[in-house]
């Protein structure tokens, strides 16, 4: 009898670790364009920008905004200066985030569209584009980065008062952040605490 469970699970360790996978890569992206602009403010001499959680969910909201719109060699950092499309809904996004137009006007905005977020493109879209003029500038000091599909979202932040991002209240939106991240693995683990409980049940018919 004792042996007979070996080979399911076996088969069961084998199922866990495939499960595990999409937990672990879920923010590369934004953590290998992360240490990728820092490299880049390195090699121009310049300090590296810390991670602002503001940012980071400004970011999120516009990159949420652009998702459905296709790549075209007119989108993201080939946009022409100036005809960047302006959100109807900017404010509710802002506010989602706590934040204020007058603390955000000196920030800077960067969305991308690279097909699966291919990441050295991703790289060189920032750093060989338009956008290198604001990684090579030391106003700034912060930033945050959101991706949905194709799309991901820089956001720029700088040590004064009208582009520091700092929030309009008190730090509820730090906890969410928190929270949703935790849901995120805690519904995986339910998932394979759910298995364990399949795969027993069935260990104990059989
Ligand atoms: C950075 O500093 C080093 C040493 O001070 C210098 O050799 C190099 O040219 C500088 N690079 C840039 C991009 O300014
Ligand atoms: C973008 O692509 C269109 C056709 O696909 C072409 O006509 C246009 O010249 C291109 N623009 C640039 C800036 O490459
Ligand atoms: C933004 O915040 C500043 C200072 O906290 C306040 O004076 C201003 O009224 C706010 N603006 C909006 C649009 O909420
Ligand atoms: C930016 O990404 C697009 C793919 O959407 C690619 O065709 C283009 O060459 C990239 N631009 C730079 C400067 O890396
Ligand atoms: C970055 O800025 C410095 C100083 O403003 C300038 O000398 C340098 O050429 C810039 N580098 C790039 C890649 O734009």
């Amino acid at each position: 009898m004792a042996i007979n469970k070996l080979p399911l699970l076996l088969l069961l360790s084998v199922i866990l670790v495939f499960l595990n996978r999409p937990v672990l890569s879920e923010t590369d992206e934004e953590d290998v364009l992360f240490t990728g602009i820092n490299s880049y403010r390195t090699t121009q001499n310049l300090t590296t920008l810390n991670k602002n959680e503001n940012a980071e969910c400004l970011a999120d909201g516009i990159a949420d905004q652009f998702k459905n719109k296709p790549c075209t060699n007119d989108t993201g950092s080939a946009t022409v200066p100036g005809t960047e499309p302006q959100f109807a809904n900017y404010p509710q996004i802002l506010a989602k985030c706590r934040l204020n137009v007058s603390d955000t006007r000196d920030g800077m905005i960067m969305p991308a569209c690279v097909p699966r977020l291919d990441s050295s493109l991703v790289l060189t879209n920032f750093t060989k584009s338009q956008y290198s003029a604001s990684l090579n500038d030391s106003k700034f000091v912060g930033m945050g980065i959101g991706k949905e599909d194709d799309w991901i979202v820089v956001v720029l932040t700088t040590n004064t008062p009208e582009g520091s991002f700092s929030e309009d209240t008190d730090t509820k939106h730090d906890d969410d952040d928190h929270d949703d991240s935790n849901g995120f693995t805690f519904r995986f683990g339910l998932v394979n605490y759910m298995l364990i409980f399949l795969f027993s049940i069935c260990l104990f018919l059989y």
